[in-house]
């Protein structure tokens, strides 16, 4: 593949779906989690200019922080904690409008407003989310969640 990403698009759907094709064949060639995780922090970043994107890792009973882009980060988080912490223990994706108003957010940085945390799952078990931060309110919708869950799903 071209070492190059050249992503177009008007509308997020759009850009996803130009990003898709892109994020297969990355991830297709190579079989490290963590270099795969490195690569698809950075082109949803790039492609979306958001604030932070990037990966915890479950370690033990703890998310540890992996591969991102952005600002640094909290290193550890426990089960239940937080937004990431919530989608660990919930097992599910978990949209934030507006990070103030979810009880128990880590303020990891005091610009991001509103986020988005997928898990991602292999052979059923939780190993880790996604986390994207955004320093806008309200970024995140169902075609984030839809796009966000299909990508996670293609890591090894
Ligand atoms: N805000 C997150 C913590 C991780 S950072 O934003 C990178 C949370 O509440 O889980």
């Amino acid at each position: 593949m071209s070492e190059q990403l050249v992503i177009q698009g008007e509308t997020k759907q759009e850009r996803y779906e130009a990003l898709l094709p892109q994020i297969k064949s990355v991830v297709g060639e190579e079989p490290d989690l963590i270099a795969n995780m490195a690569n698809v922090a950075a082109m949803l970043h790039e492609t979306f200019g958001f604030w932070w994107t990037g990966f915890y890792r479950v370690r033990d009973d703890v998310l540890l922080l992996g591969p991102f882009q952005g600002p640094m980060a909290c290193t550890r988080i426990k089960k239940g904690r937080g937004v990431c912490g919530t989608a660990w223990q919930k097992g599910e994706t978990q949209i934030v409008p507006d990070v103030d108003q979810f009880p128990g957010h880590i303020a990891c940085s005091s610009a991001s407003r509103s986020e988005i945390v997928v898990p991602v799952t292999m052979e059923g078990e939780i190993i880790g989310v996604l986390d994207i931060d955004s320093a806008e309110l309200d970024t995140f919708d169902e075609t984030d969640r839809r796009y966000l869950e299909q990508i996670v799903k293609m890591l090894p």
